[in-house]
């Protein structure tokens, strides 16, 4: 039976024996195959979110100990790595979300979820800042969010050797160990920080490097931490004020889009439309320096990618 997606408030939970099981709105006609025993729409988010966090917290010991060790590094592209740790990681993930949620699908990176049409859907990174973990450089992190008809409602965004958990639920805020997190209050391009990543594929294609040098003269500097997940999450606790990347996949950016969203922060397109999942460019930001950012991110885009960099007018 295909999956039908209805709006969360037309659902309603009832408490069975063993769990709660949704139970549509008498005007919604639909067949509930796939919902049975899983957590409530009313508190759905947050039931949710505590088997991401448990899961985020498994894949991170596993990293953990592969960090330990002589990394065995593998290419999938020109410079996109792959270890040992990505599949271990994925597959701890995958098989702990399956057995809790057999009916859900899931997008993960290296390929070992089952992704097919559902309802809910768990976009998982299993280690992002592969490049970081395969040099030793303690920067990356596990990416796991749950997305209900495409709207993200829970992600967690886990740094293992910093053991810094950013946790989100729709509705809820966001949380980094626990506490609350919310955006920055700078409020102006000049004083701001930001960061951004490049590609691991068609490098040479990428505009990106005319827009680091540009945003780096007009603010205090850009960050390239290797960790677009992380990098979201720290636009969250307001340790960045603005980050912005092209061709990002879903898995890099589905947890840490509900990070910001739910710390107060921004999340378009150049144009400011709303960032759809898996779209060509992200902008992601305080809020505060969004609009300043976008005009000069537009205007950029409007010049020609392959001319050099000019120096900012102030
Ligand atoms: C990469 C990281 C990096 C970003 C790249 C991604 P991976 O993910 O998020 O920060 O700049 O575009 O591919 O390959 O380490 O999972
Ligand atoms: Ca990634
Ligand atoms: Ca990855």
């Amino acid at each position: 039976m295909a999956t039908v997606c209805v709006a969360v408030g037309l659902l309603k939970p009832r408490s069975v024996k063993g769990g709660v099981l949704f139970q549509a709105h008498p005007s919604v006609k639909l067949a509930f195959s796939s919902f049975s025993l899983e957590p409530a729409l009313s508190d759905n988010a947050k039931s949710f979110l505590n088997v991401a966090i448990e899961t985020a917290l498994e894949a991170g010991k596993i990293l953990r100990e592969e960090f330990a060790r002589p990394p065995e590094i593998k290419y999938k592209g020109d410079v996109d790595l792959v270890t040992q740790a990505d599949k271990r990681s994925e597959q701890a993930i995958v098989d702990r979300l399956s057995k809790y949620f057999p009916a859900h699908a899931i997008a993960a990176e290296e390929g070992l979820g089952s992704d097919h049409d559902a309802e809910y859907r768990w976009h998982v990174d299993p280690l992002d800042g592969t490049t970081n973990f395969a040099h030793g450089y303690p920067c990356f992190s596990v990416s796991i969010a749950l997305a209900h008809c495409d709207k993200v409602i829970a992600g967690v965004v886990y740094n293992p050797i910093y053991e810094e958990l950013f946790a989100a639920a729709r509705g809820d805020g966001a949380t980094l160990n626990g506490n609350k997190i919310s955006v920055s209050k700078v409020p102006s391009l000049a004083t701001s920080l930001l960061c951004t990543g490049f590609p691991v594929h068609k490098r040479k294609a990428s505009p990106n490097i005319h827009y680091y040098y540009d945003f780096t003269l007009r603010s205090h500097g850009v960050r390239r931490d290797g960790s677009a997940a992380l990098d979201l999450a720290s636009v969250a606790a307001g340790r960045f004020d603005g980050f912005w990347e092209f061709g990002l996949k879903r898995w890099d950016v589905a947890a840490g889009l509900i990070l910001v969203e739910e710390a107060g922060g921004k999340i378009t397109d150049f144009h400011g439309a709303p960032y759809q999942l898996g779209g060509p460019v992200v902008l992601a930001t305080n809020g505060l320096v969004h609009e300043e950012m976008r005009l000069v991110a537009l205007d950029l885009s409007r010049r020609d990618p392959a001319s050099p960099p000019q120096n900012p007018t102030f």
